[in-house]
């Protein structure tokens, strides 16, 4: 899931900052022991997401596909004094392991996790969050957009996974093929809207940023 030769590859881990050791560990374990491993961000996208934590120093961020934690460790090293990650997975197997490195990285007060399906726990979240990270069901996109929408601060910031999808998003998804048509609808919701600016940055598997005017 990366655009990048291996060569270019080497290079940028050798010039990004260091993965701290907790999160080698997760993403170890996470090989070892979990189906479809390269659904964890990673070293890379890792220290991009912590980066622009950092800038923003959110109060508030939530989460949509915790998986086994690795972004949201990540988001939480730029949190604001006092701030809180809300993170959402409908798959109990992974939040075990999530939950076990969130106490090992001393975050069990700092995330709550919520247990189900994102599309349904959404909207019961009486709050509004300064960055969202959205990671899931990617056939649900175009809907999760206009939810979340509701759901972001002002100049909140929110953040868009696999967006080039391995690429697939440049030729025409066949019928069955939910995921890159969900994928293709946003990319064009947000591309055509002229209430949000957006960035798709084509870093690893392609990750949208966006924000409303
Ligand atoms: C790509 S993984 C998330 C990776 C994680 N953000 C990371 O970087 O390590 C996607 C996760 O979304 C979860 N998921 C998919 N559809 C969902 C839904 N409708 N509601 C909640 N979780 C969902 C899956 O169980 C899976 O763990």
């Amino acid at each position: 899931m990366s655009f990048l030769n291996e060569d270019i590859l080497s290079y940028l881990e050798e010039h990004t900052p260091p993965e701290p050791e907790l999160l080698k560990k997760l993403d170890r374990e996470t090989n070892l022991k979990v189906p479809y491993p390269n659904m964890l961000t990673g070293h890379i996208q890792g220290r991009f997401l912590s980066f622009i934590s950092k800038i923003l120093r959110p109060k508030n961020i939530l989460e949509i596909g915790t998986y086994t934690g690795y972004s949201a460790i990540c988001f939480a090293e730029g949190l604001a004094p006092d701030g809180h990650i809300h993170t959402i997975d409908k798959n109990q197997e992974v939040a075990d392991i999530a939950n076990r490195y969130f106490r090992e990285a001393g975050l069990q007060d700092t995330i709550t996790c919520h247990r189900g399906d994102a599309l349904t726990i959404i909207p019961e979240l009486d709050q509004k969050f300064d960055l969202i990270f959205l990671d899931a069901d990617k056939e649900n996109y175009p809907e999760y957009l206009g939810m979340l929408k509701e759901k972001l601060s002002p100049d909140g910031l929110m953040m868009i996974d696999n967006t080039l999808w391995s690429g697939k998003v440049i030729k025409k998804a066949h019928s069955g093929d939910h995921e890159t048509q969900g994928i293709q609808k946003l990319n064009n919701m947000v591309n055509e809207d002229p209430e949000l600016d957006s960035f798709l940055l084509p870093l690893r598997d392609g990750i949208t940023l966006v924000r409303w005017k």
